[in-house]
């Protein structure tokens, strides 16, 4: 296993790999704070709805280097080139790793990973494009419950959701805007305990 990063070097990492300002920071409370604007180039390649928008996977990469497997839940199309892991959707159509429902992930061996990519749908409307039904958010970090100490929840959404406070710790809390007329996200960054 590889020796688990501070969050300073976790930023040094991200400012050296990706060569974007440095926009997040250590609060005096310890914890990460910041807002990426991710620009105004809104093409998603695979041109799935609600796709992560460019530079968001490599973002998250560069924060995590000593991470060695990621699980990508409520998966859509993520382009596993930039950030290598399994994947998990309930759509069968798009062949991920595991066809489950993020509420549950009964199928899926959570002991494994040790970082989790989460991107929901943010509403009954979002999930019209889909044909799913809304998630219970607080369902999905229920089910993350079953992940290993020290594993990390990357959860891109526009609520917090509701979690256990004995169970996860919020370490970072990072803003994202992307471009005009487009809805502002935030990332929570979750440690299981
Ligand atoms: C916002 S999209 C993810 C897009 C992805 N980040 C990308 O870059 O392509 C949300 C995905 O969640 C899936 N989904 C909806 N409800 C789900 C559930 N209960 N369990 C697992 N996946 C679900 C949808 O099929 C959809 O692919």
């Amino acid at each position: 296993m590889k020796k688990e990063l501070t969050w300073p070097e976790r930023i040094q990492n991200y400012v050296k790999e990706t060569g974007f300002p440095e926009n997040i920071f250590m609060g005096e409370d310890d914890r990460v704070v910041g807002t990426w604007i991710m620009g105004n180039d809104y093409r998603v390649k695979s041109s799935y709805y609600g796709g992560y928008p460019p530079t968001y996977l490599r973002r998250i990469k560069a924060l995590f280097p000593d991470k060695s497997n990621a699980l990508h839940i409520f998966s859509g199309k993520v382009d596993l080139n930039i950030f290598p892991g399994d994947t998990v959707d309930i759509k069968s159509e798009l062949n991920p790793t595991y066809v489950d429902d993020a509420q549950s992930l009964e199928s899926v061996p959570l002991e494994n990973y040790d970082l989790v990519l989460a991107d929901p749908p943010y509403s009954v409307e979002d999930c019209e494009h889909y044909g799913t039904t809304m998630i219970k958010r607080n369902k999905v970090m229920r089910a993350l419950q079953r992940l290993n100490s020290g594993s990390h929840i990357v959860w891109l959404d526009q609520v917090l959701p509701m979690y256990r406070k004995d169970q996860f710790t919020v370490e970072a809390t990072i803003g994202m805007w992307k471009s005009t007329n487009h809805r502002f996200r935030g990332i929570t960054i979750f440690r299981k305990l």
